[in-house]
């Protein structure tokens, strides 16, 4: 035999064996020395490299890179954190009026470094006083669900201005026109229509009002990706409230446009509406996950509902389960989720109106007792615990953003106009759309809601009451130094939102994960009803998903969990931002002066 053929042959052979192993290694995307899968991340169309940044002095992260530039401006003018915010909120409003807007609410945590302080600010939209609890049913008591969701029955007390406005009063440092300046000229002077905001006008086209069809389909079809979209009638309600504040929009022209838009349409909003709306604001609600403070809104927001999961998940040694066996790891996640979801259904309510069990949510003996009636071996059908099917709807809207600076202030904020371009009318000449947070209510009990969420009498309609939220701006503090912030986050994505802030919080802590991916990892929901888990692609393997279906999980694949995570993460002194790259952001830092 040819001794060198022979070696050459084989050489020839481990050369082509290393190159078939090569080109099948999983493609990885490299991120401060790790490598990722690509496949359990969800991928955006181009580079994910501009779904994060890191800077030193100060980072934005937010569904817009308007609204990111609006913010580092501020802080560029010599502003703080809460100019920061402010100027941020507005231009969003601006930019993704499909999302939020001077029309709806929102929620917003502030950690004050200095002073070691959180505070919640809540200026959601809350029930006209006319309203009544039977408002969106008919005489056999059934609910007609496009009521609570268009036109003017369907929009709620808005509280976006008098937020912004209060906090800028009581926290903001540049003069108020300078921080809503931004935002006047991107209404003014426009911006390039793009895909997300498009497609939303062309699929809320036909509940449009005329006013609104005015400026969403200028031409009478809505605009072509690319072309200047321009807001005129916004940018005039935006210079009132540069000048006037918090009158630019409840008192004046705005107000009585709103008014007599109201008593027109048969809608419920008063003039008492509007005199009484009141921002409440207080200390956030305080929870722990493994020895880690995690800082968020109390109720009506979900907040409770994810200390209360995360309080079981710490429980079940995630990073330890998910190493040993993932079937387990997801049963658990899931069951917790079940679990979560169910008591938010039961409990969920403005506390103002209702007794929120919150001690009793995130007492020892009750977390230990919800988790010891976990099956191991099989899921608990979400029947056999109380309540009735619901079937949800994907809606890409409401926006988050966060902020979080060298000197330790932090803000997390979630703003909406609820569902895609909110009640689908607009205050007349005033370019401001208007909210269907109504629909956030529980129309009548066990009735869902568009996202397919069910809530009782603790959520039932009464006037001047707060609806429920799934909205829960979140931060969560140094294990080893609880004053130090380690991570800002929130999402829009109605009731995937929970999930979504829980999931990305498991991956920061027990998966170690870069704040990039622990945000793009692939996702999965289950919220009680209706009873399946929605996973993304990605989320878990075939043999993990065989093993669940086993112990009777009803698994669904969807191509994307419809929530966006924005966060903030301090890494030494890093600061490193994260967009999601299912959305249409790009997170933005920069020093400070
Ligand atoms: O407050 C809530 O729970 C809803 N209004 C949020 C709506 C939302 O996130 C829509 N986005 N997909």
């Amino acid at each position: 035999m040819n001794l060198t053929s022979s070696v050459a042959r084989r050489i020839r052979f481990l050369a082509l064996a290393m190159l078939v192993l090569v080109g099948c290694r999983p493609a990885t995307l490299e991120l401060d020395g790790r490598a990722y899968p690509l496949f359990d991340l969800y991928s955006p169309e181009g580079s994910p490299d501009r779904y994060h940044a890191s800077a030193r002095g100060f980072m934005i992260a937010t569904d817009a890179p308007e609204a990111s530039r609006a913010g580092a401006a501020m802080y560029a003018a010599g502003g703080n954190i809460v100019d920061a915010a402010v100027a941020v909120s507005f231009a969003i409003s601006v930019v993704r009026p499909q999302s939020t807007g001077l029309g709806g609410g929102g929620f917003l945590l502030l950690h004050l470094g200095d002073e070691n302080q959180t505070l919640a600010f809540d200026f959601r939209e809350r029930a006209p006083l006319a309203a009544t609890r039977d408002l969106y049913q008919d005489r056999s008591g059934n609910v007609d669900a496009r009521s609570s969701l268009f036109g003017s029955r369907a929009v709620a007390v808005p509280g976006t201005v008098a937020g912004l406005v209060e906090l800028h009063e009581r926290f903001g440092s540049l003069p108020l026109d300078v921080v809503l300046e931004p935002a006047r000229k991107l209404a003014a002077e426009g911006f390039p229509m793009y895909a997300d905001l498009a497609g939303a006008i062309a699929q809320a086209e036909d509940d449009m009002d005329t006013g609104m069809r005015a400026v969403f389909l200028p031409d009478g079809r809505p605009p072509e990706v690319g072309e200047q979209f321009l807001q005129p009638d916004l940018a005039l309600t935006i210079e009132r409230i540069a000048r006037a504040g918090r009158d630019g929009f409840y008192e004046g022209p705005v107000a009585q446009a709103l008014l007599d838009y109201m008593a027109a349409t048969g809608g419920l909003i008063t003039r008492a509406d509007l005199d009484e709306y009141e921002v409440r604001s207080g200390p956030a609600l305080v929870g722990d996950y493994n020895g880690y403070r995690i800082a968020t809104m109390p109720p009506p927001s979900s907040g409770v509902f994810i200390l209360n999961m995360l309080a079981m998940l710490a429980r079940t040694n995630p990073r330890e389960t998910y190493a040993r066996d993932k079937a387990e790891y997801y049963h658990m996640l899931i069951e917790v989720f079940r679990r979560g979801y169910q008591d938010r259904a039961r409990y969920g309510g403005d506390p103002l109106f209702v007794d929120v069990p919150v001690e009793h949510l995130l007492s020892n003996e009750y977390i230990s007792g919800r988790l010891a009636a976990i099956d191991h071996r099989h899921a608990t059908p979400s029947e056999s615990l109380d309540g009735v099917g619901a079937v949800a709807v994907e809606s890409r809207e409401t926006t988050h953003f966060s902020i979080l600076d060298r000197n330790g202030n932090a803000i997390a904020s979630t703003q909406s106009v609820n569902y895609r371009l909110g009640a689908r009318v607009m205050i007349p000449g005033t370019g401001v759309v208007l909210n269907d947070t109504m629909d956030d209510f529980s129309a009548a009990p066990g009735v869902p809601n568009v996202y397919g969420l069910v809530g009782g009498e603790a959520n039932a309609i009464a006037g001047g009451k707060t609806p429920l939220s799934s909205m829960s701006p979140t931060i969560v503090f140094e294990r080893e130094n609880p004053r130090q912030v380690r991570m800002v986050l929130g999402a829009p994505g109605g009731s995937r939102i929970i999930t979504s802030i829980i999931e990305t919080i498991i991956n920061d802590i027990e998966m170690d994960m870069h704040a990039y991916a622990s945000v793009a990892r692939a996702r999965l929901h289950h919220q009680y009803l209706p009873d399946r888990v929605f996973f993304e692609r990605g989320a878990m393997g075939p043999g993990v998903r065989a093993l669940l279906e086993e112990r009777g999980h009803r698994l669904e694949l969807v191509p994307v969990i419809g929530a966006k995570v924005f966060l903030v993460r301090r890494d030494g002194e890093r600061l490193i931002g994260a967009s999601d790259p299912r959305g249409d952001g790009q997170p933005l830092g920069g020093d400070l002066p």
